[in-house]
Formats: C-alpha cells, structure tokens, sequence
C-alpha cells in the first residue's frame, strides 16, 4: 500500500491523525490529511470548553467542521475528549461537588447526543492519574473518586454505538506507576461491569533509539483485561525513526491494537513544533520516519 491508512487496513487498523479545523483552509494540510489517513481527531475542537463554552448551550461549530470534512472523504472519526482538568469551560471553575458532578454528566449527554451514533470511539475521560499512579488532584477528581466511573456509565447509556475509551500518556512504560495505576483501574472496572472498551496511549515521545520499557507488553496487558488499545496521539522528538518504527512494530504485535494516530500532520502543525515530531516537514514533504512507519504496517 502507498499510504498509512491504506497500509494500515491490509490488518484490519486504521492510521489517523490530529486536525485543527483551523487549517483546513491550507490546501497542502488538507490534501496529505485527506490522502494519508483513515481516522480523524479534532485537536481541540470536541473539548469541553470548545463544545459547551456557557452552561447548557453548546457550540459544534468547529467540532462539525472536522466531522463534515472527514466524514465526506469516507475517514472515521475518534472524539477527544468529554471530561479532563484541562481545557475546561470557564464556568466549570465556579462548580466544586455535586453541581459540578452534574455539570459533567450533562455536558457528556450534551455532546454525545450532538455525535451519537456518528462516532467510531469517545475519549471519555483524559490524563486523570499521577506519575506514581494515584488519582490526580483536580476539581473532578474532588467530586469523589467515582467520577471517572461515573463519566464512562453516563457515555454508555447516551450512546451505546460508540466504543468508550480512558486514554492518557507516559502510560507506555509497563514498570511504570501511572501505567500500573491505570491498569488496576481497568480491571477493576471490567470486574464489576463499569463499562470501558479501549485505553488509548498518548505515546508522546522523547526520542533516542528504544522505547520504553517493555511497550508492547504493557499493550497486551491491557488488551488481556477484554479492552482494545490504540496509540492516540502520537508524536516523538526529532522523529527518531527506531522509535517511530518500534512503536508501529509493537502495535501490529498485538492483535487488539486497533490503530495509530499521529499528533498533527507536518512538523509546523504540532504543539511541539520545535522538536520536530512528526511524519511531514514543514513543506509536506515525507520524513524518514514515515518510511519506517510504513514498512512497518
Ligand atoms: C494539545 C493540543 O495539541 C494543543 O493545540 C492545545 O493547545 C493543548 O492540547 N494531551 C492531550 C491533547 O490529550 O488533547 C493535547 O493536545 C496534548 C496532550
């Protein structure tokens, strides 16, 4: 196959990346996106404060740009994110306890309402442990420590279609705490019947030569506890192309790996643009890196 997402299909993956509705308008963007990719995730654009800016009346403007536009070149759609400490609408900050639980449920009804049915996975909930896997601190987790079970019961009953998945980053090392934290969380909700049905890995690394330790185990650990996983936001310093090709390796590894996605399309999209993280130069010209990715498929 002659691109990712093609490649990505001969086994049954898909390869996506980030979109910032904002770019759509840069014809060499949209074309290597529209050729190059067969999943979508807006980059900001489905967050809480994008999608719900005053209580109770939400804006898909931009959300529905990204949806229209892929879903018009036949690519599916990945939904980032319901509930997260970051990016959250302002009025959220004068909420603490129940009103702000409340505000959680409605705005995940409100938004998978909007998508139901359209969407193929939910980021519910983002980035909630810490580095040594306890819960991190923020105004969601002080609702109460079932918030996050809570989140994923609301997205289930408002959409049943769409696969519910709780992604997060430096959860890639299987020696790692937060990795080990997020682990028992998924087990200990497919115990009880809390309904969860994928982890997504941000996977957003450092560079050098390996990848953390032991990332392929820590994916099929997951997929062991009856959840896909998926690599969601994708992106590596200097684009180092063992790593860029181990972490494609450690995927196609493993059966219940569903998909890649990279954080952006060339360098000059990415939040971390000065580290040159991505598949494409500034010119939309292909990188090393997208060769070892694609062999590798
Ligand atoms: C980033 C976007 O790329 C930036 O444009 C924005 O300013 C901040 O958020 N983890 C996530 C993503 O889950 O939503 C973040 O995206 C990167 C880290």
């Amino acid at each position: 196959a002659s691109t990712l997402g093609a490649a990505a299909a001969q086994s049954g993956r898909y390869f996506g990346t980030a979109i910032a509705a904002g770019r759509l308008g840069d014809s060499t963007y949209s074309t290597i996106a529209g050729r190059e990719f067969n999943m979508i995730t807006a980059e900001n654009e489905m967050k809480p404060d994008a999608t719900e800016p005053q209580r109770g009346q939400f804006n898909f403007s931009s959300g529905d740009q990204i949806y229209n536009w892929a879903t018009q070149r036949g690519l599916k759609v990945r939904g980032h994110t319901l509930a997260w400490h970051a990016q959250q609408p302002s009025w959220w900050g004068s909420l603490s306890g129940s009103s702000l639980r409340q505000a959680m449920i409605d705005h995940i009804n409100g938004v998978m309402a909007h998508y139901k049915g359209k969407l193929a996975y939910w980021d519910v909930v983002n980035e909630a442990f810490n580095e040594d896997g306890s819960r991190r601190n923020s105004n969601l987790q002080n609702t109460g420590n079932d918030w996050i079970e809570v989140a994923f019961r609301t997205a289930r009953a408002a959409d049943p279609s769409v696969k519910l998945c709780y992604n997060d980053y430096n959860i890639e090392n299987w020696s790692y705490g937060k990795t080990q934290g997020v682990y028992r969380m998924i087990q200990d909700f497919k115990s009880r019947g809390v309904p969860i049905d994928c982890v997504g890995l941000q996977t957003h690394f450092t560079g050098g030569s390996s990848l953390p330790g032991n990332f392929q185990q820590t994916l099929s650990s997951f997929a062991a506890l009856g959840v896909d996983v998926a690599l969601t936001e994708v992106d590596v310093t200097n684009a180092s192309t063992s790593q860029y090709q181990g972490l494609t390796q450690a995927c196609m590894n493993v059966p219940r790996c569903v998909g890649i996605t990279v954080w952006g399309v060339r360098d000059s999209d990415s939040w971390r643009s000065n580290e040159s993280p991505l598949l494409f130069d500034g010119g939309g010209n292909k990188k090393a890196a997208y060769n070892s990715v694609l062999n590798a498929l």
